[in-house]
């Protein structure tokens, strides 16, 4: 048997360069770029704002709206990179269907997948209409009517209203009675992130907990694709939005082989090479479906510290062809800082303590402003057990005090 030829990587900044774009920027993007300079990648930060996260250690740093099929396929044309991997959902993926569709790059893990999970519509149907996947129950409406309508339906109270295109929360919340729904309504057309009046309405699932399966999808020896999992991670939102996580979640062997039986059908179906992080509820040993994203995972920040590969360095090698390891190396935990003030330039107190709670990290995004609610670092911790990460994360997190300089 002769083995597939894979890829050669060749000289930053030089005419054999590997060129990798990644369209967004922030913190998980950083790290993803961190990764793919550490493998002798020359790479390009695209962000929609100046000095975003990943911009700041790129070989490469350009500022569009990615939202705009026009400039981003001007940008990804005169840049030429092999390979565009999608940070964030906010992109115009009808352009990259069509460079991907041309050969100009390939688009990571393909430009389908970026274009499926952009909003909450593609996504749900593929998971439950033509996976048959158990997810909550779920209507799409375009009017307070529509929605006061699926509600009584069927779907009921309490169900969660979230605007099809948005992310972190934003737009998100409850309905537990007839007179919440107008708010509900308003509140999801004003966090939406394009003007486009539709939400979904989801069942409330009364889940005991919620995990992240981290799923890889590389290249075995032999060429083809293999799944790869990492341990799972628990993790708590608050308003939407993640607060904490930590690795391994304990789960029941049969919980857990179920979770990996969805996390292995929606990659299965959504094809290509990269990370993805799969979204589920569970319940005793009942497991629902909740989202994916085709890229690494903000509640994977952790595997920083609890992986020998990272979710980020397993990213990068996943998408250059290398193979890849999941093992885990030590129980550890996240805890998110936030920016606790709007405003710029920020100037962080209590570094120094926030590194001497024991076997801690830290990474400061280094973002160049700050509004309350804006994750601006988040803080690392392993240890033997989960629960004393978890302490010593959240206690590390405490000490690190933004304040406007
Ligand atoms: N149907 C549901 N039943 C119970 N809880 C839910 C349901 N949908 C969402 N949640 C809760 O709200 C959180 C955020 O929901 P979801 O992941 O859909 O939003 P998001 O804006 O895409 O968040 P992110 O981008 O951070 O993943 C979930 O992790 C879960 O805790
Ligand atoms: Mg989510």
């Amino acid at each position: 048997m002769t083995a597939p030829t894979l890829p050669a990587i060749g000289t930053p900044l030089s005419t054999v360069a590997t060129r990798v774009m990644l369209l967004g920027a922030g913190e998980l993007g950083k790290e993803v770029l961190i990764a793919l300079q550490r493998l002798g990648v020359e790479t390009i930060a695209v962000d929609r704002y100046a000095h975003a996260p990943g911009q700041q250690v790129a070989h490469h740093a350009r500022t569009i709206a990615m939202s705009d099929a026009h400039e981003l396929k001007a940008l990804i044309e005169a840049e030429r990179p092999q390979i565009v991997v999608p940070e964030i959902e906010a992109i115009a993926t009808q352009a990259l269907e069509e460079l991907e569709a041309a050969g100009v790059a390939r688009v990571i893990p393909t430009a389908r997948a970026a274009r499926l999970t952009m909003d909450r519509e593609g996504i749900r149907r593929l998971a439950a209409e033509t996976l048959n996947l158990p997810t909550s129950a779920y209507k799409f409406c375009d009017s307070l009517a529509e929605l006061q309508a699926a509600i009584d339906g069927g779907i009921g109270y309490p169900c969660i209203v979230k605007p099809v295109m948005s992310s972190s929360g934003k737009g998100q919340s409850t309905i537990k009675c007839a007179d919440d729904a107008k708010k509900a309504w308003d509140y999801a057309m004003a966090g939406g992130r394009v003007s486009h009046g539709r939400v979904i309405v989801e069942g409330f699932i009364d889940f005991d907990y919620e995990i992240t399966q981290l799923t890889v999808r590389a290249r075995g020896a032999g060429g083809d694709i293999e799944t790869h999992f990492c341990a799972p991670i628990g993790h708590l939102q608050e308003r939407g939005d993640y607060i904490e996580s930590w690795q391994p979640y304990p789960m029941h062997a049969d919980a857990l082989a179920r979770s990996r039986e969805i996390a292995k059908a929606v990659t299965d179906n959504l094809g290509g090479q990269g990370v993805f992080g799969v979204e589920l509820f569970v319940k005793g040993n009942d497991v629902w479906f909740s989202e994916v994203s085709p890229r690494p995972h903000d509640t994977g920040m952790v595997t920083m510290i609890t992986q020998w590969q990272s979710q980020f360095e397993l990213h990068a090698r996943a998408i250059l062809g290398l193979p890849v390891n999941t093992a885990l190396r030590s129980p550890g935990a996240s805890a998110v800082i936030y920016g606790g003030v709007d405003g710029k330039p920020l100037v962080f107190d209590g570094v120094a303590e926030a590194l001497r709670v024991a076997n801690t990290d830290l990474r400061l995004f280094g973002k160049p402003e700050s509004y309350a609610r804006r994750r601006m670092g988040v803080a690392l911790a392993f240890d033997a057990d989960v629960e004393t990460a978890r302490r010593n994360a959240k206690l590390a997190a405490s000490h690190v005090r933004p304040r406007l300089a």
